[in-house]
């Protein structure tokens, strides 16, 4: 398995659970920041006797990795970034792009070479974290959530593509999650779930091999609700 964003906690529990519950024994990690990551490769070897690869691999470097010398069939994709601002500014040029690059641009780069390569086994499974702040714009996060928007539209065109060469693409998209990501922002406790749960949550969605699944469901109506509410109402509301 590859995992790509492999300091999210959500990565690290699901590789946990691949592990405990599908017997996984070969993961290459994919990480912007290599040092932190070292104590999880510690974990795993410790206490299951995996030894983990560990890769550097920063996207705002766009690396060019050759995927084909690797033994995968499963990819899982937690890259993201919500900008430094708790607000949007529009002003920070550097902060917004790299919104853009981590979350879109190159990110659709790295899973354009990683589905090259599993074009060539004809099988494998990517699964990849969107946001429902990708299905309405609104004035609080609107560049992360147009970069989610185009990312889960490149995920839905990548199932199709990749869907006559015996590949499944997954859809995560998260509401809110208690996470590195979310630290120090004051998110409703009903609606916010743990690494951990998320994870199990895209366990059973990978299992049942779903084409999107919202982590937890009930962001399913939520945004049923947000994406319905008339432009002439929204455009005035602060959400
Ligand atoms: N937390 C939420 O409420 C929430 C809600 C909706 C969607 N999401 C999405 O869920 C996914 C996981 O997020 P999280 O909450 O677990 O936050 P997170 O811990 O910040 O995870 C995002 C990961 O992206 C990777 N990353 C950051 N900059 C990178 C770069 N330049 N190059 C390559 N990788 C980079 C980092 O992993 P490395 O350090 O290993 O590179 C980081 O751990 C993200 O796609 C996020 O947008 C989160």
């Amino acid at each position: 398995m590859i995992v790509l964003g492999a300091n999210s906690e959500i990565s690290r529990e699901f590789v946990e659970l691949m592990i405990q519950k599908e017997g996984l024994k070969k993961v290459y990690l994919f990480s912007s920041n290599v040092d932190t990551l070292e104590p999880f490769g510690q974990h795993l070897k410790v206490k299951y006797g995996i030894d983990a690869g560990i890769y550097h691999y920063d996207l705002l470097e766009l690396p060019d990795f050759d995927f084909s010398q690797l033994d995968y069939n499963l990819v899982f994709c937690a890259s993201g970034y919500l900008g430094s601002q708790p607000d949007i500014d529009l002003s920070h040029k550097m902060d917004n792009d790299k919104i853009l690059k981590i979350n879109y641009s190159k990110l659709v780069l790295a899973l354009n070479a990683i589905s090259m390569d599993l074009i060539k086994k004809q099988t494998g499974t990517i699964i990849a974290l969107s946001s429902v702040a990708g299905e309405r714009g609104r004035k609080s996060n609107f560049i992360y959530g147009s970069a989610k928007a185009g990312f889960t539209a490149y995920l839905s065109g990548l199932r199709n593509y990749l869907f006559s060469h015996k590949i499944h693409v997954l859809t995560v998209k998260p509401g809110f999650m208690n996470t590195k990501m979310t630290a120090g922002l004051d998110l409703p406790k009903r609606l916010t779930i743990s690494p951990e749960k998320a994870a199990k949550l895209i366990y059973k969605g990978y299992k049942r091999r779903k084409n999107t699944i919202y982590i937890a469901a009930i962001w399913r109506y939520i945004m049923f609700i947000i994406r319905n509410i008339p432009e002439f109402i929204f455009k005035k509301m602060s959400l």
